[in-house]
C-alpha cells in the first residue's frame, strides 16, 4: 500500500500549475463516445478516475490514443457495446455519464451502477427523472443502470434538486433527442458550462449552461472536435489553502480566478493575503490566521469538494469556527483522523465546531475519501514532526503528481510503498 510521508513545518513557496479539471474532463470524455468522429482534447488530467473512464470506453470499442502528456484523441466510431458492465467501473461516480451519452447516441445503455467516494448516499433519481422524461425506459437490473428507448424526445425537465451529475447526464442525452429540451433547477458550477461549450463544439445546440435554465435542442449528429478542458478549480483551491496553511507564498497558474471567487473570499475573511492575476493567483499568509463561518452550497457558493481543506485551516486558527456541509451527509469522516493529530472538534450532524489549537502532530492517519485526502495531507505540512497518509489511491483519483508538485513547493513529502521501511528510514534520516 503507498502512503504518503511529510514532515511538516515549512512555508510552501513558489509556483504550481493548475492540471485540467477532473470532474469536467469525465463529462467531456463520455461526451466525446456521441460522435463516430475523432474528437482531440488537450489539458486531460492524468488521474485515476480519468485512467479508468478511458480504459471503459476503450474497452466498449472507442478508440482512445494518447498525443502526448495531456492530450488525447478519442473516436467513437467503431463502438461495438453500450454493455459497460466491468467490475473496475463500479471505483469511480461518473461512469454514469456513459448512460446519458449512450442512450443518447445508440437510444440504449446498460452501466454498471456507479461507485466513487463515500461521502454520503449519493442517490440517482434525478438523472433517471431526466432520462425518462426524454423517453426512455430506465430499470436497476443485476447491478446494471439499464435505459432504453424507441426514440428521444425533447421534454420540460424540472430537477428537485440541483444535481451536477442530474443535469449533465440529461444534456448529454438530450443533444440527440428530437426536439427542445428544457432544465429548470440545472446545476450553474463551472464545468457544466465546460462540458456544454464542448458539445456546442461537437455541433450540438445548447443555451443557458451556467444559468439555473439550460435549453438544449436536439440535432442529428454530433461532429469531431478540438478542445481544451479548463483548469481545476478544486485542485487550484486546495493549493490556496495549503498555501495559507504552511504560511507560505504560492502563485497559482493557470486558473480562471473567477471560479476561486468563494475560497478568496474566505482567506481574506482570515487574514491572508489573496491577489488575483489573468490566469493565476497567489496566496500569502503570515502568523495566525482568524476564524469564520462557512457553509457548502452549491455554486457559486462555498463548494464542498473544499470543506474538508477549509475545516482542516480553520483547526489551528484562533477561536472558534463553524463549517456546516449542507451537500453531502457523510463529508466528515477526516475529522477523527485531525483530532489525532491534535485538532480540537466536534462534529454535532452537519455541522463542525472548530476550537483553533496552537498546533497540529504528526501522526499516522488514514484517507477517506478524495477531498478528506487532501486535507490531511495539509494537515500533515502545517504539523509538528512526521505524518503518514495512507490510502493515498484515494488522493490521486483526483490530484495529479500531488507529492511532486509539493515538492517543487519545497514540501518534505515522498511517496512510498508501506513495505518499504528502509526507504522509509532514508526519508527520515534526510529531513530531519
Ligand atoms: C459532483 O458529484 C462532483 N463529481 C462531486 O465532486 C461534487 O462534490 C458534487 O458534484 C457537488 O458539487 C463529479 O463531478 C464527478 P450532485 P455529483 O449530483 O454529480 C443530491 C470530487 O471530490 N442528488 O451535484 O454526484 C445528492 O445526494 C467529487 O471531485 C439527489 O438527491 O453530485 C447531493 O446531496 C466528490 N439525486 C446533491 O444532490 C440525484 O439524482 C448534489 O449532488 C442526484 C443528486
Amino acid at each position: 500500500m503507498e502512503q504518503y510521508i511529510i514532515k511538516g513545518g515549512k512555508p510552501l513557496i513558489g509556483e504550481v500549475t493548475i492540471s485540467g479539471y477532473k470532474n469536467a474532463a469525465l463529462g467531456i470524455i463520455a461526451a466525446a463516445v456521441m460522435t463516430d468522429e475523432t474528437v482531440t482534447i488537450e489539458n486531460v488530467p492524468d488521474v485515476r478516475d480519468i485512467r479508468v473512464l478511458l480504459q471503459a470506453i476503450g474497452d466498449i470499442g472507442a478508440k482512445v490514443e494518447y498525443v502526448n502528456g495531456d492530450t488525447v484523441k478519442i473516436c467513437g466510431g467503431l463502438i461495438q457495446t453500450v454493455d459497460v458492465d466491468f467490475d473496475y467501473v463500479r471505483k469511480i461516480r461518473a461512469s454514469y455519464y456513459l448512460v446519458g451519452a449512450l442512450l443518447g447516441k445508440y437510444k440504449s445503455s446498460k452501466v454498471a451502477l456507479p461507485g466513487g467516494c463515500n461521502i454520503g448516499s449519493r442517490p440517482i433519481d434525478q438523472h433517471i427523472k431526466g432520462f425518462e422524461a426524454l423517453g426512455a425506459a430506465v430499470k436497476i437490473e443485476h447491478g446494471l443502470i439499464c435505459a432504453e428507448a424507441e426514440e428521444l424526445k425533447g421534454a420540460h425537465i424540472y430537477f428537485d434538486c440541483s444535481s451536477v451529475g442530474a443535469t449533465i447526464n440529461t444534456m448529454l442525452s438530450a443533444c440527440l433527442a428530437d426536439g427542445l429540451t428544457i432544465l429548470e433547477n440545472a446545476a450553474k458550477e463551472p464545468h457544466i458550462v465546460d462540458i456544454a461549450n464542448f458539445l456546442n463544439s461537437m455541433g450540438a445546440n445548447i443555451k443557458g449552461a451556467g444559468t439555473d435554465v439550460i435549453r438544449v435542442k436536439g440535432v442529428p449528429k454530433l461532429h469531431g472536435t478540438e478542445y481544451s478542458i479548463i483548469p481545476d478549480q478544486i485542485e487550484a483551491g486546495t493549493f490556496m489553502f495549503a498555501a495559507a496553511a504552511s504560511k507560505g507564498d504560492i502563485l497559482i497558474k493557470n486558473v480562471i480566478p473567477k471560479h476561486l471567487e468563494a475560497f478568496t473570499a474566505k482567506l481574506i475573511e482570515i487574514g491572508a493575503d489573496v491577489e488575483e492575476f489573468d490566469d493565476a493567483i497567489r496566496v500569502r499568509a503570515e502568523g495566525k490566521l482568524g476564524n469564520t463561518h462557512v457553509k457548502t452550497l452549491i455554486y457559486p457558493g462555498f463548494l464542498t469538494d473544499m470543506q474538508p481543506q477549509m475545516t482542516t485551516l480553520l483547526a489551528v486558527s484562533k477561536g472558534t469556527s463553524v463549517v456546516t456541509e449542507s451537500i453531502f451527509e457523510n463529508r466528515f469522516k477526516y475529522v477523527d483522523e485531525l483530532s489525532r493529530m491534535g485538532a480540537s472538534i466536534k462534529v454535532e450532524s452537519n455541522t463542525a465546531i472548530i476550537d483553533g489549537v496552537d498546533k497540529l502532530t504528526g501522526a499516522v492517519v488514514s484517507a477517506p475519501d478524495l477531498r478528506g485526502g487532501a486535507a490531511l495531507v495539509i494537515a500533515g505540512l502545517m504539523a509538528e514532526g512526521f505524518t503518514i497518509v495512507e490510502n493515498v489511491e484515494y488522493i490521486e483519483r483526483g490530484y495529479e503528481k500531488f507529492e511532486y508538485k509539493m515538492q517543487q513547493l519545497g514540501a518534505d513529502m515522498v511517496k512510498f510503498d508501506s513495505e518499504d521501511t528502509k526507504a522509509i528510514k532514508k526519508f527520515k534520516l534526510k529531513v530531519g
